[in-house]
């Protein structure tokens, strides 16, 4: 085992016996004290080498940061007691204090509410459920208290919590939980509803990282901002933000080492990487749920709009406008975010450029529309 590992192990486990003491003799108890400055010292350590720290419950597995555990006793008690609170993911930041290690200990052994970090203001420890209730007649809402309205301060944190944790869970089982992928694209639009500025300003970002807001995400948010602006309403909005979220779901099956790599790839690598549409495809087809449009999608992306790029199409082929859409918002993140050598383009070098490639990579009027939706941004944060 890694002494990183080590130290998350060590961290659980003093975390596990400091909620054990709490639940049985309350917070103050010179036990709870001792073990929480305990889980506060390993958690700092552990944050020397690393700047975030994802554990999420899998059915009745833990999986951190991506990885299953092999689920040894304390282990197993921790993921327990997670269940029975309803907590699906715990993220913690670098710069996590004692104060919230305290309260997380507080709300895993019943003693504080489910909201205490939150109503704490707390910047560095997140928890959250992952698998939301799905109710209503045509209509997605999320279930019981969870599918209260929530203001647009706390949503972009609840929905980070929900897309990592579907993200994680998906590398984990390479299964697509369609429900809950719902459940975000829904929360996505209700978002752009109530101030689109902010949320594409998220969207639209060049310092993006993992943390912040990931590519899928973006790439989301984007299309369903371009289809709202065409008046793309319904049913037909959910299913090109569930189609948008799910676009490179087929890098499922490419290799990490692919993904991550930063100098150029080789012409095996480089094949392997192309069969991530047809893979992607193919998945949603086998997910009973997943929209028709998402397999669509996946499959037809990396088409440009003059049909090169690929997968190889015939010349009379009609690409979906959600694939146009689609090619146009990844078009727009890859030269927003930097590649390689290459710093991230400024917004308005991003514009001139895609400009520029209309007819060729991007639809056209698809691409005016793009631009007209931005540059609600543009005027305001970059
Ligand atoms: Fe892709
Ligand atoms: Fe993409």
């Amino acid at each position: 085992m890694s002494s990183d590992l080590l130290h998350i192990h060590e961290f659980i486990r003093h975390l596990l016996s400091a909620t054990a003491n709490a639940a049985l003799y309350g917070m103050l108890h010179p036990q709870v004290i001792r073990l929480s400055a305990l889980a506060y010292t390993t958690v700092t350590t552990m944050f020397e080498s690393r700047k975030e720290l994802t554990l999420l419950v899998v059915e009745n597995n833990l999986v951190i940061d991506g990885h299953p555990q092999t689920l040894s006793l304390f282990l197993e008690r921790f993921t327990r007691i997670l269940k029975s609170r309803d907590i699906g993911i715990i993220k913690l930041l670098s710069g996590v204090t004692k104060n919230e290690i305290d309260i997380l200990i507080g709300v895993l052994a019943h003693k504080l509410s489910d909201t205490a970090l939150t109503d704490a203001g707390s910047e560095s420890i997140h928890i959250g459920t992952i698998d939301l209730v799905v109710t209503g007649q045509g209509g997605l809402e999320s279930g019981g208290e969870k599918g209260n309205r929530v203001s647009l301060h706390e949503m972009p944190q609840q929905e980070l919590l929900l897309f990592s944790g579907l993200h994680v869970s998906m590398t984990t089982t390479r299964k697509i939980k369609i429900k809950t992928v719902f459940e975000l694209v829904s929360r996505f639009v209700r978002l752009l509803r109530e101030d689109s500025t902010a949320v594409l300003a998220m969207a639209t970002q060049n310092d993006a990282t993992e943390v912040t807001f990931t590519h899928s995400g973006k790439v989301c948010v984007l299309n369903l901002a371009q289809a709202m602006a065409l008046d793309i309403d319904g049913p037909l909005l959910l299913d090109i933000g569930v189609a948008s979220l799910m676009h490179d779901i087929g890098k499922l099956s490419v290799p990490e080492e692919i993904l991550t790599k930063t100098v150029p790839l080789t012409s095996e690598e480089v094949a392997h990487m192309q069969q991530h549409p047809v893979t992607g495809a193919r998945l949603l087809l086998d997910t009973p749920d997943a929209p028709r449009l998402a397999a669509v999608v996946a499959y037809e992306h990396h088409l440009n709009y003059n049909l090169s790029g690929y997968p190889a199409v015939p010349p009379e082929w009609q690409q979906n406008i959600c694939s146009h859409m689609t090619k146009i918002s990844d078009f727009f993140d890859a030269l927003c975010m930097p590649q390689g050598e290459r710093k991230p383009l400024s917004f308005p070098e991003v514009c001139k450029i895609m400009q520029s490639r209309k007819g060729i990579e991007l639809h056209p009027s698809l691409t005016d529309n793009f631009l007209k939706v931005i540059s609600v941004v543009s005027k305001t944060t970059h």
